[in-house]
């Protein structure tokens, strides 16, 4: 019987196979394969510490992060669990044939790569970089990081960027299958969030979005933020969670991981505010509650999946007897592989439905 996580692992695929085809979304009638899967994109002001939650829900260091526009590009990660004992490495689509198994070479090709584009100015551009990490520490998800919403253009930057960058945002998380990861910064007014006022246009029901609290760390001593993550101050469908990342201080002090989120339960549990709901905080328990969203979007969605992957199927057979199935040309190859992984998505979906009983080929 398919597993659950099977399914989203091939999810994931046949997602890098559409993005290799050059199926980015958008254009056509009808959406694309690419638009009908899920994913999970982070939301917020510049600095609110959405880099830094992508990172702890990874569990690796590979993220540039920093004060300022420091994400520049929209950066589309999708996590691979391996449980094949391998060491966790990283490949980009740009550069398919190198296999990264340091995280910081990851950290530095994002860099340039979104300065091949840009320039070494604080332009942004909507054309995304693509990464892939397989590690047995990881949840299988698609995540997207995405520049900081601003309020003003800064030196060196055109006037226009502000309504750029939001444009930018609101091209991804205006799909109805995009998970939202609304990120807003605990020391401001929750009133005041980017990220909320955003979410709250493009999702006004709240199912898709998920409140999360940064920075509980820099809160003035004497306030807690116990009105938001008990969705007294603005309700959400999906429970608030609160996060503390690693500090400017930590990040330069080369703090790892494992000691990051070590100090982050510690903070919960140990905290006078937040003791009672320390299980329900944190970036592993985040990690986890959208694991277990993208497998209940994913079973509620499998019957319109199936349709479009339907449709592309035909699509891609008539296509292939165009330009005739003998020919080994590149693009031809392409299409096996996406005409493939369709039919093996199609086969896990019909055994998943079935419960098992009959897989069976097409
Ligand atoms: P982004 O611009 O939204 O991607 O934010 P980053 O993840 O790059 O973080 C911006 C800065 O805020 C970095 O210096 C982080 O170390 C710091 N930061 C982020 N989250 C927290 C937090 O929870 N607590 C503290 N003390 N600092 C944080
Ligand atoms: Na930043
Ligand atoms: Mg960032």
């Amino acid at each position: 019987m398919a597993s659950m996580e099977g399914l989203i692992g091939l999810m994931n695929r046949i997602q890098r196979a559409c993005t290799a085809l050059g199926d980015h979304g958008g254009g056509g009638d009808l959406p694309t394969l690419w638009e009908s899967l899920p994913t999970i994109a982070v939301v917020g002001g510049q600095s609110s510490g959405k880099s830094s939650v992508l990172e702890s829900i990874v569990g690796t260091d590979f993220l540039p992060r920093g004060s300022g526009i420091v994400t520049r590009r929209p950066l589309v990660l999708q996590l691979h669990q391996t449980d094949d004992g391998s060491q966790e490495y990283a490949g980009f689509l740009h550069m398919p044939q190198t296999r990264f198994t340091d995280f910081a070479r990851v950290r530095q090709e994002i860099a340039d790569e979104t300065d091949r584009l840009t320039g070494k100015t604080k332009q942004i551009s909507p054309v995304p970089i693509h990464l892939s990490i397989y590690s047995p520490k990881v949840v299988n998800l698609t995540l997207i990081d995405l520049p900081g919403l601003t309020k003003v253009a800064v030196e060196g930057q055109p006037e226009s960027i502000v309504q750029d960058i939001e444009n930018m945002v609101r091209s991804y998380v205006d799909k109805p299958n995009c998970i939202i990861l609304a990120i807003s910064p605990a020391n401001q007014d929750i009133a005041t969030s980017d990220a909320i006022k955003l979410a709250k246009e493009v999702d006004p029901t709240g199912e898709r979005t998920f409140g999360v609290l940064t920075k509980l760390d820099l809160m003035d001593k004497g306030t807690n933020a116990l009105d938001v993550l008990e969705g007294r101050a603005y309700r959400l469908q999906n429970p608030w969670v609160g996060i503390v990342n690693r500090s400017q201080a930590d990040i330069n002090r080369k703090v790892d991981m494992i000691s990051a989120r070590e100090k982050e339960r510690e903070y919960f549990e140990s905290s006078p505010d937040y003791a009672h709901l320390a299980s329900r905080m944190g970036s592993e328990y985040l990690a986890k509650l959208l694991s277990e969203h993208l497998e209940s979007v994913i079973k509620a969605r499998i019957p319109s999946i199936t349709a479009v992957i339907n449709k592309t199927v035909d699509e891609l057979e008539s296509e292939l007897d165009t330009i005739g199935r003998a020919v080994a040309t590149d693009p031809g190859a392409q299409l096996y592989t996406i005409l493939d992984l369709c039919r093996a998505f199609d086969r896990v979906f019909k055994e998943h439905l079935d419960g098992g009983r009959s897989g069976g080929d097409r």
